[in-house]
């Protein structure tokens, strides 16, 4: 009786939200199929979607609003830009700030893991993925590596045991098997009660009239609701007052997909701290006007990422005088927030966030003839928030510029489907910059007639000149396969640390430098 209530009650929301559809195959579905349908729509706001989608839309025209920011567009001031290469006076001052908070256990880093690696085209989530190393660690493991580093070099350095808390957000699809793959693999060696899982929400995939779509008879097409789904999970979890209670001030937010990411760089942290920012954003110099990253700028007089589906080709090559892109802060997906702000996000802002919408080929169920169709044009829309669109409450906002070889390689497509972001790279920016590690810290590769090897990619951070003429003069094709190099993160966070293993030795490829328990060793030739 309640049951059939329940329906009935159900079924009166939908007629008010014109979304009565959904419950045309309730006759056909089984009884626990029933009840999961039930659940699932029970769960949905359906006024505030359709508000959402009003908002989204421009009216009547069955056609997603872009708002036109291109005219209203200014690039980053001076002013609030700190470059770990013009700046480099400053980065002993900003990484000691860094490590200094991190010894006292207020940094927390927050990873957005809860993507569906459409374009990677696994099934599993991304940060479970080997990416063909010659380790074959999965990015968890890389970046679990890196956190238990910093931890120790913040406690070397200040001398007290210190934690930096590990935020995972998953969402429906992702949160089970990355909580079993962490469970599987003892947390990296992490404090289970330190890496803490929460899942973000998901939405319903619309057709152009605002019509719910259902991916089966029994089943809605959900999404996750972007990564600035972020927000509301954190209000919805209790995050922040976990980090609260943890005394935590300061948060590195990151993407899963970037393998040579610096989990809470702390000349990145040391930088905003020393600066007073709330908010910031790592970022490389974009040199190709149709790159895929969205860019950081000014709009209104507020600070935003204008992200690559939504600027315009003519905007995005505008040049200024010396030759570069106007709007050349490529967002690189690292920010930073203090604790307040976030908490000031999730109580007053988090409302007033606007939805972005993409337009998409959905598959779904011909509500007429009850047919499962699979659209060649887009003929539905999903509604997705970003992270960055925080940026504009920001009240001291902060960019840290940095060079793309030491930070950014992400893995976003498979190797089939083009050159760019897959794999491959991601391989060969990590070998590369290891290799250059190598070479810093007085060491060489030679090759089987003992003739010393060229490296690949030019990277400059922290390099002697005589290194970088050297590096210069040896500079070869990206194409080349780099050599094979590969420092474990338990043994060095960013290339420190590495004289004792390699200064005036001689190596041959493969190389990998590793650590197992207490004893560091060096292995060649494996
Ligand atoms: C993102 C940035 C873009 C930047 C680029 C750099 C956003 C919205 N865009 O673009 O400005 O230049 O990275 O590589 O941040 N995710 C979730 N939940 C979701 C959707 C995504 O947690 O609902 C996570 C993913 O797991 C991933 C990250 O967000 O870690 C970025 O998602 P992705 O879709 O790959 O972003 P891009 O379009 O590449």
């Amino acid at each position: 009786m309640d049951r059939e209530n329940d329906v009935r009650v159900l079924q009166h929301c939908l007629a008010e939200a014109g979304q009565s559809h959904l419950l045309k195959f309730w006759d056909e579905l089984s009884v626990p199929e029933q009840q999961e349908l039930h659940m699932e729509l029970k769960a949905m706001d359906l006024e505030e979607l359709g508000q959402a989608f009003q908002k989204a839309m421009i009216g009547g025209s069955r056609l997603p609003r872009q708002e036109n920011m291109d005219a209203k567009m200014e690039p980053v001031p001076r002013e609030v830009l700190g470059s770990a290469t013009r700046d480099r006076t400053q980065l002993p001052t900003w990484e000691e700030e860094g490590l200094r908070q991190i010894s006292q256990s207020k940094v927390a880093v927050l990873l957005l893991a809860g993507g569906q690696g459409t374009r990677l085209g696994v099934s599993y989530p991304k940060g479970m993925y080997d990416v063909g190393l010659p380790s074959h660690k999965t990015l968890f493991q890389i970046q679990a590596e890196r956190i238990l580093k910093l931890e120790q070099l913040a406690e070397k350095q200040l001398d007290r045991k210190c934690v930096i808390p590990w935020y995972i957000m998953t969402s429906g699809r992702t949160m089970e098997l990355t909580k079993e793959f962490f469970l599987k693999h003892k947390y990296f060696g992490l404090k289970k009660e330190n890496v803490v899982f929460f899942q973000q929400g998901m939405l319903p995939a619309m057709d152009f009239d605002g019509k719910i779509l259902l991916e089966e008879k029994g089943k809605v097409c959900m999404a996750p609701d972007g990564n600035g789904g972020l927000y509301r999970a954190l209000g919805a979890h209790h995050i922040v007052e976990d980090m609260e209670r943890r005394g935590i001030g300061s948060i590195h937010v990151y993407c899963v997909d970037n393998i040579l990411v610096k989990v809470a760089d702390p000349r990145f942290i040391g930088f905003c701290v020393q600066k007073g920012a709330d908010c910031g954003a790592k970022v490389v110099e974009k040199t190709n006007p149709t790159e895929p990253v969205g860019v950081v700028c000014r709009v209104g007089g507020v600070y935003k990422v204008v992200e690559y589906s939504e600027i315009s080709l003519a905007t995005a090559q505008k040049r200024s005088p010396d030759g570069r892109l106007l709007f050349n802060a490529g967002n690189i997906a690292n920010h930073y927030f203090t604790v307040e702000f976030l908490r000031d996000i999730v109580n007053v802002y988090e409302p007033h966030l606007q939805h972005h919408t993409a337009q998409k080929k959905i598959s779904y169920i011909d509500v007429a003839t009850g047919k499962p169709l699979k659209p060649d044009k887009p003929n539905g829309i999903k509604m997705e928030k970003f992270v960055f669109d925080i940026f504009q409450f920001a009240r001291n906002f902060v960019v840290y510029e940095v060079l793309r070889e030491d930070e950014f390689s992400p893995l976003k497509n498979a190797d089939s489907q083009n050159g760019k972001d897959n794999p491959t790279t991601a391989q060969h920016s990590l070998m590369s910059l290891h290799h250059c590690w190598v070479l810093n810290a007085g060491g060489h590769f030679v090759d089987e007639n003992g003739t010393r090897l060229p490296a690949i990619l030019r990277c400059t951070n922290g390099r002697s000149d005589a290194i970088q003429a050297d590096v210069n003069h040896n500079l070869k094709d990206a194409n080349d396969l780099p050599i094979q190099c590969e420092i474990s993160p338990l043994v060095s966070y960013g290339g420190e640390g590495l004289e004792e293993f390699v200064k005036d030795k001689e190596f041959r490829a493969p190389l990998i430098i590793d650590r197992s328990g207490v004893h560091e060793l060096v292995k060649n030739g494996m």
